[in-house]
C-alpha cells in the first residue's frame, strides 16, 4: 500500500533552505517568527489538500462514500474553506463550529450535527442554515429536535448515535466506542428509539447509523469490527421495521505519527479495510450496499500543521534535568498536559547541527504540569532560537485557553513561499474585550 501523509511527522513540503533554515511551504521558518511573532501556528496547505486527496484516492473504489472532516480537530474559515474545496463535509459539534463552515461558504447539506448536549439554540441554527444530518445521541434530544423541527414544518434527517461496544487501545480519555460511554445509545436502546421515531416523532427521518471509536487509533480491525456490527444493526432494524436504512458513519479516529515509534496506517490501509468488510457483511446480512460517511479530523489536519516558539530562559537542576522554557505551552496546546502527548520538534534556525543534549522543554503558564516535551535531543541551545514542534495541526488551536490571561497565538497558512495570516493573535485589549465593570464599582476604576 502507498504511503499517506498521516504517516509522516513533518509536513511534505519541510526542507532546509538556503540560509541553512527550516522551511514549511516555502517559507523560512525563523522569517515567519519575526514577521508574526511567536507562538505561531503554522498550517501548510500542500499538506492538507494532500491528505484530503489521499482520502479521496484511497476510497474512490466505493461509490456510495462521503467523507466529512471533524472540526473539532481544527476550525478556522481558511482552513474550512480549503477543506470544503477539496470536497468534503463537516462533523460539527457546536454553534460555533456550524456558524464558521457557514460562514466559509460550505454546502451545509453535507453537514453533520453531532454532540451528546445540543442546546436549543444551536439546534435552531442547525435547522435554520439547513445542517444536513442530525447524529441524535439520546432519547431527550430525540423529543427536542422533533418538536423544534415541527414548529418550522420541517422533517429532518437523522442518524442514531450508537456505542457499539469496542475497545480500543488508545488514551482512555478519547475511546468513545466502549459500552460505557457518555456518549450515543446502547446497543439494547436503539429499538426504543426506533419505535418512537416510527411511531410518534413524524418530523425526523432515520437514515441509519453512526458511530465512533475513538482517535490516534492505529489498528485497523477496529474498523472491521465497526462496520460489521453496524451494518448488522441496520439489517436488523430494517428487517424488524420494515424500514430501509441505508446510511452508516464510522466516525473518525485514523492516527498520525508524532513520533518515531509511532506506526499509523495509511488511509489507504484503512480504506480497503473499510471497504473489504462493507462487501464482506453487506453479504453476509444480505442487505444492499450502504452509503458510508467518515469523518476523520486529526489524520486530516494534524501534520499539516507545525507551532514555532521562540526559546527563553534555562534551569539545570543539579544532577537532574535541564529545562529549557518556550513563550508558549500548555495553553497553546493541552495535549501533552491532558494526555501526555509526545511530540518531535527542531530548531528552525539549527536543523543541520548535530544534537548534543537531552533536554526538557517546558511551558511558560503557572503549572508544574506545563511540560512540552519531555524529552528530546536537541543542539546547543542559545534564546532566542526557534523551535518548530511537528503535528500540531490537530487539537492544538482547537483546545487553546486564554489561562493566565495570556493571548491566543496568531496562526498562518504558507503555500509556495507565500504565507498569509488566517487567524490574528489576540491583543491585550481583545483579552479585556468582554469584561465589563458593573457601574457601582466605577469609582475606583481609572
Ligand atoms: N467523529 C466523532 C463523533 C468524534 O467524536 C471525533 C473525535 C471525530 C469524529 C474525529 O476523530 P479523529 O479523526 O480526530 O480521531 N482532544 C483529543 C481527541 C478527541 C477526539 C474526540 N472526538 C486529542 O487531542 O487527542
Amino acid at each position: 500500500m502507498p504511503n499517506s501523509t498521516n504517516q509522516f511527522i513533518r509536513p511534505l513540503t519541510t526542507k532546509i533552505n538556503d540560509n541553512g533554515n527550516l522551511s514549511i511551504g516555502g517559507c523560512d521558518l525563523t522569517e515567519l517568527a519575526d514577521k508574526y511573532g511567536t507562538p505561531l501556528y503554522v498550517i501548510d496547505e500542500h499538506t492538507l489538500r494532500s491528505i484530503c486527496r489521499d482520502y479521496k484516492k484511497a476510497f474512490s473504489g466505493y461509490e456510495k462514500i462521503n467523507m466529512l472532516y471533524a472540526s473539532k480537530a481544527l476550525c478556522s474559515l481558511a482552513t474550512s474553506k480549503i477543506i470544503s474545496d477539496e470536497g468534503f463535509g463537516f462533523d460539527v459539534v457546536s454553534g460555533g463550529e456550524i456558524y464558521t463552515v457557514y460562514k466559509a461558504g460550505s454546502d451545509m447539506k453535507k453537514v453533520l450535527f453531532n454532540g451528546n448536549n445540543k442546546s436549543v439554540d444551536e439546534i435552531n441554527l442547525a435547522l435554520k442554515l439547513g445542517v444536513g444530518r442530525f447524529s441524535v445521541d439520546n432519547f431527550f434530544e430525540l423529543s427536542l429536535l422533533n418538536v423544534l423541527a415541527q414548529s418550522r414544518n420541517k422533517t429532518v434527517d437523522i442518524l442514531l448515535r450508537v456505542t457499539p461496544g469496542i475497545e480500543c487501545h488508545t488514551h482512555e480519555y478519547i475511546q468513545t466506542g466502549n459500552l460505557d460511554s457518555k456518549f450515543g445509545f446502547d446497543l439494547s436502546q436503539t429499538d426504543r428509539a426506533v419505535d418512537l421515531i416510527v411511531t410518534a416523532y413524524k418530523n425526523l427521518n432515520l437514515r441509519g447509523v453512526h458511530a465512533h471509536i475513538g482517535s490516534q487509533i492505529f489498528e485497523t480491525k477496529v474498523f472491521e469490527d465497526e462496520v460489521d456490527i453496524l451494518i448488522g444493526e441496520i439489517t436488523r432494524i430494517n428487517n424488524k421495521y420494515g424500514l430501509n436504512l441505508d446510511e452508516i458513519n464510522l466516525g473518525g479516529g485514523l492516527g498520525v505519527k508524532y513520533i518515531e515509534s509511532d506506526n499509523p496506517p495509511s488511509t489507504f490501509d484503512i480504506a480497503e479495510i473499510i471497504i473489504n468488510t462493507i462487501n464482506k457483511s453487506a453479504e453476509k446480512y444480505k442487505t444492499e450496499l450502504p452509503t458510508i460517511y467518515i469523518e476523520p479530523g486529526r489524520s486530516i489536519i494534524s501534520t499539516a500543521g507545525v507551532t514555532l516558539y521562540t526559546m527563553g530562559t534555562s534551569k539545570q537542576v543539579p544532577n537532574g534535568k535541564k529545562y529549557f522554557a518556550v513563550d508558549g505551552g500548555m495553553a497553546d496546546n493541552a495535549r501533552p498536559a491532558m494526555y501526555q502527548a509526545e511530540y518531535s520538534a527542531v530548531l528552525a534556525n539549527k536543523p543541520e547541527i548535530p544534537t548534543s543534549q537531552n533536554v526538557t522543554i517546558a511551558g511558560r503558564f503557572c503549572e508544574s504540569g506545563d511540560i512540552l516535551i519531555k524529552s528530546i535531543s536537541l543542539p546547543e541551545i542559545d534564546e532566542g532560537d526557534i523551535l518548530c514542534v511537528f503535528n500540531t495541526g490537530a487539537y492544538n488551536y482547537s483546545m487553546a485557553s486564554n489561562y493566565n490571561r495570556i493571548e491566543k497565538s496568531a496562526m498562518v497558512l504558507v503555500n509556495n513561499s507565500q504565507s498569509d495570516i488566517i487567524i490574528y493573535r489576540e491583543s491585550l485589549d481583545d483579552l479585556i474585550s468582554h469584561d465589563v465593570v458593573p457601574d457601582r464599582l466605577r469609582d475606583n476604576v481609572e
